[in-house]
């Protein structure tokens, strides 16, 4: 008989909470027992809530591993730039004990949101063009160069490893919305049109 895994959700701390004010600890170890099932636990996180990325401060461990993905619809979104790896999106990569090497001064503005604030979203400016590099699963080193939304998602997740969490990243905080209330306008829009259009 095959033994399953059983699935464990694990809680994810709000804004507010002390776990993501904090500067995360180095992790020891990357092939320890416990490293290995915090990963699994904080895999059926993400895919549970549906995120792009997930730090380990925000399921209440304050310790430096991330994990992230890269769907390709989103690869090429802001920048524009087919470069290679990003135009397929990335793999689900785990970093521990990441380090971010900024390649260009380039600032883009994007749209983010957080699992710990859920909600909510705002524009957030971004170096474009960073290398980063850490530790997978298995304790080999993982070093890549990211532009566009990748880049973006690491900077967010590392972030979160040093208590700093997007709003504080914000250039403009009048783009800090209610996602529901910008689907509402995009909805009372588009009716809008669609009477024009009948009326026309
Ligand atoms: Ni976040």
């Amino acid at each position: 008989m095959a033994i399953v895994r059983a699935m464990a959700i694990l809680k994810i701390a709000l804004m507010g909470h002390p776990v993501l004010k904090q500067v995360a600890a180095p992790v020891g170890d990357p092939k320890s027992a416990e490293i290995g099932r915090l990963i699994e636990n904080m895999i059926d996180t993400l895919a549970d809530a549906a995120g792009a990325g997930l730090a380990a401060p925000q399921v209440h461990v304050p310790l430096r591993l991330v994990m992230f993905h890269v769907p390709a619809a989103r690869a090429c979104e802001e920048d524009g730039e087919a470069a290679d790896e990003a135009a397929g999106g990335c793999p689900f990569i785990v970093l521990i004990n990441p380090e971010i090497e900024v390649l260009s001064e380039d600032i883009s503005e994007g749209v983010e949101a957080c699992l710990s604030l859920p909600g909510l979203a705002g524009m957030v400016p971004r170096y474009r063009h960073i290398r980063y590099r850490g530790l997978d699963h298995r304790g080999d080193i993982v070093e890549r160069e990211a532009t566009g939304f990748h880049a973006r998602v690491v900077q967010h997740e590392c972030d979160h490893l040093d208590g700093i969490l997007y709003p504080m990243r914000m250039d403009d905080l009048s783009t800090l919305t209610f996602t529901s209330e910008t689907s509402r306008a995009r909805e009372e829009e588009e009716t809008e049109e669609r009477e024009n259009a009948e009326h026309g």
